[in-house]
């Protein structure tokens, strides 16, 4: 069964019919992609052998090898010029950033659909820089983890502040129950960490009191 992650990532694809998934894995959004939002034309890209393979398998299991293409290739390189949608999930922020500045064909994506594990707040900067526009956003929690999902397509004249690009301008006016427990969640694990923090003062403290001993 495909995880909630994965299932409200293929539900930001409509009305889109032609999709590339970078670093496509098990396979599993495009089979998604397929049987539930009629994609009719989809890259599976991978830049790893076995992950790529894997996909094949899965996809070929559920006898949807004639709508796919399998590439091996780096990031958005080898994306057809007909790819609406390009999907990018389940990696650090930082190599989404850097899949998408290392293409020409960035500017080529009608709508981008990421979901960075980490790192955000950069993905998003690097979003606006590039006038993408973010259209929707959705924060799901699937067991005790909690996943952010960032739809974003060209446009003009917009800024985000410092606040939306951390926490996300659309998370910020839903204000959804999942993004809620989050950030709950972010401020248990903040007051743990300042109270860690500040019993390492202490000690650096104390050492320094020994040396003046
Ligand atoms: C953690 S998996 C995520 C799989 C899937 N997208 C998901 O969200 O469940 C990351 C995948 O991206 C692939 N990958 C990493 N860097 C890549 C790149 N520059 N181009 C294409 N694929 C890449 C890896 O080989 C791996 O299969």
């Amino acid at each position: 069964m495909v995880s909630k992650r994965l299932e409200a990532i293929a539900k930001m694809i409509p009305p889109y019919h032609h999709i590339a998934d970078v670093g496509c894995d098990h396979g599993y959004l495009i089979i998604e992609a397929i049987q539930k939002y009629d994609v009719t034309k989809a890259i599976a890209i991978d830049n790893k052998e076995g992950p790529l393979y894997a996909s094949q398998n899965n996809i070929k299991k559920n006898n949807l090898e004639k709508y796919v293409r399998f590439s091996l290739s780096d990031g958005i390189s080898d994306i057809d010029n007909d790819t609406e949608a390009v999907i990018i999930a389940g990696m650090d922020g930082q190599l989404i950033i850097k899949i998408l500045s290392n293409s020409e064909k960035l500017n080529s994506i009608k709508r981008l659909i990421v979901q960075p594990n980490r790192n955000t707040y950069e993905v998003r900067k690097f979003l606006m820089e590039n006038q993408f526009k973010i259209i929707d956003e959705d924060v799901i929690k699937d067991g005790n983890k909690f996943y952010e999902i960032i739809l974003a397509e060209k446009g003009q004249n917009f800024t985000y502040t410092e606040d939306e690009l951390q926490f996300g301008p659309v998370n910020l006016q839903k204000m959804s129950n999942d993004f809620k427990e989050k950030i709950k969640a972010d401020i248990i694990h903040l007051k743990g960490l300042s109270k860690d923090i500040l019993k390492i003062q202490e000690k650096i403290e104390k050492m320094e009191k020994i040396l003046c001993m």
